[in-house]
């Protein structure tokens, strides 16, 4: 299982993948946004295991990755007209749709027992070969323990996962690096669940404005996507904004995330710089893999940049506003 040149799996673990999906087992697997945590999502036994390897409550639904938007259709009902527009555009792609659920295909497990149903077409060629050869929608959260750094590289997904996985297939490092956008589309209109690879703007200009949940639940709240929970792809070195970072820091034993070179960078005992040229893409390509390598230092902390809150850097701020301390 080693990293190939090609970034594509040999055939033989394509292969044992495949049947691996079929028995019932758990694979990890290439997406262009992350690396998924994959099992047959009509078998629930093979889908409970996903929930225990990732130490993931049991009330956090799952998405389910389907080859083409016909065989999302089989699994949601009464689909608005919405969901083909957005299907249409952005399939194969980084785009989640929580859609009214057809109950006969799609076992509670993975929905946690909600009347929806959150799918997605991967556009990463060997999520679609495995879907279409082991010939079952597949449901796969990230392939990382509940509330840690999503993984973008095979190797993010040993370090956290382990033995714990029958196989993990190597695809090489994600292309997109940060989840899919999730929009719910109902009776009510349609909600960015979790802002994500495709900006909003880009969605509502093809179905229009798009609500916004609250940012902030209040404590004890049920989160409409529990990726909205607010503590969730937190590192363990403790993460501040820059302007929130205490003042008492000593900036020679902490990290420094930022999207272009900081005019304060020699302070800093390490930095990350995610794009040098201020490109939002490459940012949130990196962003992960750059957070991994700053909680790997042992620092006292790490001071991260806010994005501006446009395109991706909606998707990339709120990723490092739930990784960050909750301001007091
Ligand atoms: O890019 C991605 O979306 C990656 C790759 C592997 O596809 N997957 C991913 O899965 O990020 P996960 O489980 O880490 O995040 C999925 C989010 C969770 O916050 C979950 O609560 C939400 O989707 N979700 C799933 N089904 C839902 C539903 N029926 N209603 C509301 N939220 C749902
Ligand atoms: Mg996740």
């Amino acid at each position: 299982m080693s990293a190939h040149p090609s970034a594509r799996p040999l055939e033989s673990e394509l292969a044992e993948a495949v049947q691996l999906v079929r028995a019932g087992g758990v694979v990890a697997f290439p997406t262009e946004t992350v690396y998924g945590l994959g099992a047959d999502a009509t078998n629930p036994r093979a889908v409970a295991r996903i929930f225990e390897i990732k130490a993931r409550p049991r009330f956090d639904p799952l998405i389910v990755h389907v080859e083409s938007a016909a065989a999302a259709q089989a699994i949601a009902s009464d689909c608005p007209v919405e969901a083909s527009r957005l299907a249409e555009r952005f399939w194969p792609g980084p785009l989640t749709l929580v859609l009214p659920r057809r109950a006969e295909t799609i076992p509670d497990i993975v929905t946690a027992g909600l009347t929806t149903v959150a799918v997605r077409v991967p556009d990463h060629p060997v999520a679609i070969e495995l879907i279409r050869r082991a010939g079952v929608p597949i449901a796969a959260p990230s392939a990382n323990r509940f509330g840690s750094v999503s993984p973008t590289t095979a190797a993010h997904v040993r370090e956290s996962l382990g033995a714990a996985v029958d196989l993990v297939l190597d695809g090489g490092p994600c292309r997109a690096g940060i989840e899919s956008t999730i929009i719910a589309l109902g009776p009510e209109g349609s909600t960015l669940l979790r802002p994500g690879a495709i900006g909003i703007e880009e969605i509502e200009s093809i179905i229009g404005e798009v609500g916004r949940p609250q940012r902030r639940l209040a404590p004890g709240a049920p989160a409409a996507a529990p990726g909205m929970l607010e503590r969730h792809y937190a590192t363990a070195t403790p993460l501040y904004f820059s302007g929130d970072a205490p003042r008492w820091l000593d900036r020679g034993r902490c990290g420094r995330l930022s999207l272009t070179a900081p005019a304060d960078a020699k302070e800093y005992r390490a930095i990350e710089i995610l794009s040098a040229s201020g490109d939002l893409r490459e940012a949130a390509a990196g962003l992960f893999a750059s957070m991994r390598r700053l909680d790997a230092l042992g620092l006292d902390a790490i001071i991260a940049d806010r994005f501006p809150d446009r395109g991706l850097g909606l998707a990339i701020n709120d990723r490092l506003d739930r990784a960050a301390v909750p301001k007091c």
